[in-house]
């Protein structure tokens, strides 16, 4: 479903390449008409996702448009639509806010593609091609309202969509290790911090992978949680590979505390020249300080999610986490806690401008308190918000709310 979405929504013109990728410049006398995106393309970039329940594993909430696959009898009957998230914002303009997407409605797999093109035709025509900082469709619909948004949607495709189905994530994390399909394939999801594919002494991951592709004759796959998958393995291949995996220590990549599994960092310094402060080099560490109180309250293999940026843009996709830290300045980040575990609501600020050296101070008594007073099966996000600790973030527009009471006591 995805591939025949990507392919539909191609542009079908050279203009991209021709401005982006050094591609042959168009001749002005052959005029190229783009037959959905127009003359003027879209106001902003735009994102698409397909999750299948319960994994939520490409956090679906972030993105501009998704479809949640529902599932009857072992079948995919349809999809419920997604429309409207994102995740950048500016510091300091509370205009700008990340905003967690609005499930609008169901539609049959044969009309997924049309549902694609009509919703990207909405935001062609409505989205603000006057301000770049408010030129994403979840400004579109926050401004004019989701009812707004399904009405004229359905006015464009020219039906209406059916109610929206019943659905449940559990976590929007990967699922580690093997596992089988039902053709009989395996399928090996490792652990790579941060997404950096690198020898270190202890652990030639590297070496490991350039040894596994040259026998490997399936696919290896980038999870958006930048894991890696080993894809599409026979019986034969799958003992193979393992004995490499052994071999370079690849078999133990997720022998790590759940928080650390649920990690996400966006590249940041030294690459990203957008960034304020450290990531993908910083968070490992910073889950390493926080092991010692996980370790000794019980919570080794409770899964929290936690994620780092070097900025608000939100690459690392912060505003999802249960914890998260976004930079402002050299070795400063605000301190975002409350996103739900499966990625369906946001975080909410909790402390600003925090330094490295006070994170432990500020985060272990927390996660103490969650060891202690969380209720049966309860999540780190929510226990935050019952605790008192942040409030919830129920839609865009509230993420920037006052900051409770109690985060300064
Ligand atoms: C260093 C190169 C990159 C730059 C300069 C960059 C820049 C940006 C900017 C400006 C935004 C904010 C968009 C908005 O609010 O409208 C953004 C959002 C985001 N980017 Fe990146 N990005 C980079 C690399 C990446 C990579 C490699 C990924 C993942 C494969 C990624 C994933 C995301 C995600 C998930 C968001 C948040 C969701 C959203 O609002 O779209 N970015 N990025
Ligand atoms: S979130 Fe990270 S990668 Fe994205 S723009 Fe900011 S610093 Fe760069």
């Amino acid at each position: 479903m995805s591939q025949e979405i990507s392919d539909h929504l191609t542009p079908q013109t050279r203009a991209y390449h021709e401005i982006w990728l050094d591609g042959e410049k168009v001749e002005s006398s052959e005029e190229e008409v783009e037959p959905i995106y127009g003359r003027t393309y879209l106001p902003r970039k735009f994102k698409i996702a397909v999750a299948l329940p319960p994994s939520n594993d490409v956090d679906i909430f972030a993105n501009d448009l998704s479809f949640i696959a529902i599932v009857e009898d072992g079948k995919v009957v349809g999809y419920n639509v997604a429309v409207g998230g994102g995740l950048g914002m500016t510091h300091g303009d509370e205009k700008t806010f990340p905003r967690a997407a609005d499930v609008i409605g169901f539609c049959l797999p044969e009309q997924v593609v049309d549902v694609a093109e009509k919703v990207v035709l909405v935001q062609r025509d409505y989205g603000d091609r006057t301000n770049r900082k408010h030129a994403r469709l979840k400004y579109t619909i926050e401004d004019r309202g989701a009812d707004w948004f399904l009405s004229e949607l359905q006015k464009y495709l020219g039906y209406d969509l059916e109610k929206v189905r019943e659905f449940d994530f559990e976590d929007n994390g990967d699922r580690f290790g093997w596992m089988t399909d039902d053709r009989g394939r395996h399928h090996y999801t490792m652990f790579v911090e941060g997404g950096r594919v690198l020898d270190t002494e202890s652990y030639p991951m590297r070496t490991g992978l350039r040894e596994i592709a040259r026998v490997h004759e399936g696919d290896f796959r980038l999870t958006a949680n930048q894991n890696l998958v080993i894809a599409d393995l026979s019986d034969e291949k799958r003992a193979e590979v393992e004995q490499l995996m052994e071999e370079y220590g690849i078999a133990r990549s997720h022998e790590q505390s759940a928080m650390r599994l649920s990690s996400i960092a966006c590249v940041a310094l030294p690459t990203c020249a957008l960034a304020l402060a450290e990531a993908e080099r910083k968070l490992p560490e910073v889950i390493g300080s926080l092991e010692g109180k996980l370790e000794d309250v019980g919570l080794r293999h409770d899964a929290i999610t936690i994620r780092m940026t070097g900025c608000p843009n939100g690459c690392g996709r912060p505003f999802l986490a249960e914890i998260a830290f976004v930079g402002r300045g050299p070795g400063k980040y605000n301190l975002y806690l409350g996103g739900a575990h499966n990625g369906m609501r946001l975080n909410k600020l909790y402390r600003q401008d925090v330094k490295e050296a006070e994170i432990r101070s500020i985060l272990d008594p927390i996660l103490e308190d969650y060891a202690k007073s969380r209720n049966e099966g309860e999540k780190f996000g929510d226990f935050v918000i019952r605790a008192g600790y942040v409030a919830a973030t129920e839609w865009g527009g509230d993420f920037h709310e006052k900051i409770k009471e109690k985060a300064f006591s």
